[in-house]
């Protein structure tokens, strides 16, 4: 059965927009537990735009189930991953401007960059991502760096707008993750995944975990909002 792994970032996103306590990622993450999902993902950025520090060491408490921290691979994230120790690391690329993260890392173009951070990762018994473009010469340099998984970028398939376009990107998405799981990768795949385009994904029998953040907090948020609306009247009437 294919794992979920839902990224609670967005949470964290409402409440900075006040700057105050609510809502709690932390708190999110809880019920994201109960209701079965199988891991938490959080992304601590460089510029602490959602998660922070603090979200970061009471989730290492709190999410009993699986705990992907998703990072650039720099000296400072790399430090703060083997201080928590989160079961993984996603290393993702980053850019300060970007609304979200924009396509995957490149690995093969960052090989000697990438070497001492995953092996220090893995030294600490931290199992390792890439979370990279679905392409061979992607996987062949995750492989070659001594990855555990590879999570593939499911953005340009999710963002097609046209028939032709979504079935060539789905077909990169398929043949990416049989090529990665001969090559002895763990697979998982993730971003801009909806509750349409998500059905095709969850099919291909490589990928064992789908990470979803942005389309279940969405819908989180209208799910709520008649009760939290009932809520506020009972008190004023
Ligand atoms: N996987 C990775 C590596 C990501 O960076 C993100 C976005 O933070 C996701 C999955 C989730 O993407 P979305 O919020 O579009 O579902």
């Amino acid at each position: 059965m294919t794992r979920l792994g839902v990224n609670v970032d967005h949470v964290a996103t409402i409440r900075e927009a006040r700057k105050g306590r609510e809502p709690d990622p932390v708190a999110a993450a809880v019920l994201v537990d109960m209701a079965g999902a199988d891991g938490i993902v959080i992304h601590l950025r460089e510029d602490r735009r959602h998660i922070n520090d603090r979200d970061l060491s009471i989730m290492r408490e709190v999410v009993k189930t699986h705990l992907n921290l998703e990072m650039a691979a720099t000296e400072e994230m790399v430090k703060k991953a083997i201080t928590v120790l989160p079961d993984m690391v996603t290393l993702v690329p980053e850019r300060r401007q970007e609304l979200t993260t924009e396509g995957g890392l490149d690995v093969q173009a960052n090989f000697d960059y990438l070497e001492n951070p995953i092996a220090t990762l893995r030294a600490n018994n931290i199992v390792v991502s890439l979370f990279i473009d679905p392409d061979i010469y992607q996987i062949k340099a995750a492989t070659r760096l001594g990855a555990d998984y590879v999570e593939l970028h499911t953005g340009n398939y999710a963002n097609a707008d046209d028939l032709n376009t979504v079935m060539d990107e789905l077909e990169k998405i398929k043949s990416s993750a049989v090529a990665a799981a001969k090559l002895g990768l763990g697979v998982s795949a993730g971003h801009g995944l909806n509750y349409q385009n998500v059905i095709d994904i969850a099919k291909i029998p490589q990928i064992e975990e789908l990470n979803i953040g942005h389309s279940i907090i969405s819908r989180a948020v209208m799910i709520g909002m008649e009760q939290a609306v009932r809520d506020m009247l009972r008190l004023i009437r």
